[in-house]
């Protein structure tokens, strides 16, 4: 394994003295460069779907800080527009879109097949970034969980608690799960086409996996992740997969085992000593610096970070925050959380 990159060494198994690192949401608006392109765009659907400037975006942190992996630039919710639903962005407040609560809603969505005329620009952003990327650095291409798109296509923007979507599940199973598959039919061809590109790594977001409780978690987190994860593996045997069940507490165990991915990303709300033992017993973990630390620094920044490699020095690890960092941290903070995981 000598000559491959850092962070699909750690994706095979193995353990290294300085992990591999890379950050959620590394491309954004803590930085000024991606600011400036965005602005060049007009605003983020539209970076999202030229891809020259989302190429861009996604190289500016990696020109920055050199990190192990570049995450493609786009958003979980370019599927549910590419099935047909409207999708804008409010300044300020995050993402609206038309809700689905009926079956004559539902039937308004396009079938799976027909996502790519939307996505294309997607696909080509990865071919850019596949040429363009240092060669050390690993390519990651991704797509929101099903369970995570449906809370966002039900309610028609984010909630708190995901209410509408656990409403609807109650109260029209059948809808909702139809909901669920057209969803996890489209991932798996939008994932196989990302990887056709050129994608070397696929991830899946699964931001709010952990408003599924006991039996729901299992149906509606784990098992669409399980279909995806197997359905890539037989289409492109050997491009690993990591999955984010967010807030999965417990369910994080064994969650690898029962998937087939090939690592778990770990929030912050998990203590990494406990992950240690318990998931990471089953292969690679990712994880889990809190974000605010991009925001506070200092001491408590170094000490946390380095409690977090110490806790996982003994298997598979790639450090990541346990979120995605925010719009007001600062850039030398990430200079610093890199510094310390690399020892310099
Ligand atoms: O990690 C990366 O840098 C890759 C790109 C990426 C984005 N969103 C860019 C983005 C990824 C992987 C996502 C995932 C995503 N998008 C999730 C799952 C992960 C998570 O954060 O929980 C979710 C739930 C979304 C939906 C979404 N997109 C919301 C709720 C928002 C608004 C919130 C906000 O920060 O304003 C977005 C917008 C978004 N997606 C931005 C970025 C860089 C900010 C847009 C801007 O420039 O104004």
């Amino acid at each position: 394994m000598a000559g491959q990159k850092k962070l699909l060494r750690a994706l095979a198994g193995e353990k290294q003295d300085v992990p591999p690192i890379w950050m959620m949401r590394q491309a954004g608006r803590y930085l000024p460069e991606y600011r400036a392109t965005r602005a060049e765009a007009g605003d983020f659907l539209s970076l999202c779907y030229n891809s020259d400037l989302a190429a861009e975006v996604t190289l500016q942190p990696i020109r920055r800080y050199g990190f192990d992996a570049a995450i493609l630039f786009a958003d979980i919710l370019l599927v549910p527009q590419a099935l047909g639903a409207d999708l804008w962005f409010v300044t300020g407040e995050g993402p609206r879109l038309s809700t689905i609560t009926t079956e004559s809603d539902f039937a308004k969505l396009g079938p799976a097949s027909d996502i790519h005329e939307t996505l294309n620009p997607i696909y080509e952003t990865v071919r850019i970034l596949s040429r363009e990327l240092p060669a050390e650095t690993t390519l990651i291409g991704f797509a929101g969980a099903p369970w995570t798109v449906a809370t966002y296509m039900i309610a028609g923007r984010g909630t708190p608690d995901q209410g509408p979507a656990h409403a609807l599940r109650e109260e029209n199973t059948a809808l909702f799960e139809a909901l669920l598959e057209r969803i996890t039919e489209a991932t798996i061809d939008y994932l196989s086409k990302q990887i056709e590109a050129g994608a070397e790594v696929v991830k899946i977001f699964d931001s709010w996996a952990g408003s599924l409780k006991g039996e729901a978690f299992q149906k509606y987190a784990l098992e669409p992740c399980r279909q995806i994860t197997q359905a890539l593996k037989e289409r492109h045997p050997g491009i690993p997969v990591i999955g984010f069940p967010r807030e999965a507490g417990e369910n994080y165990v064994g969650f690898a085992k029962a998937t087939g991915v090939d690592c778990v990303a770990l929030d912050n709300s998990v203590d990494p000593e406990w992950a240690a033992a318990n998931v990471q017993v089953d292969g690679c973990v990712q994880g889990n610096l809190a974000s605010r630390h991009m925001v506070t620094g200092g001491q408590d920044l170094v000490d946390d970070t380095r409690r977090i490699v110490e806790a996982f020095r003994n298997g598979p690890h790639i450090f990541n925050l346990g979120h995605g960092i925010t719009p007001d941290a600062d850039p030398d903070n990430v200079q610093l959380m890199i510094d310390t995981v690399r020892g310099s």
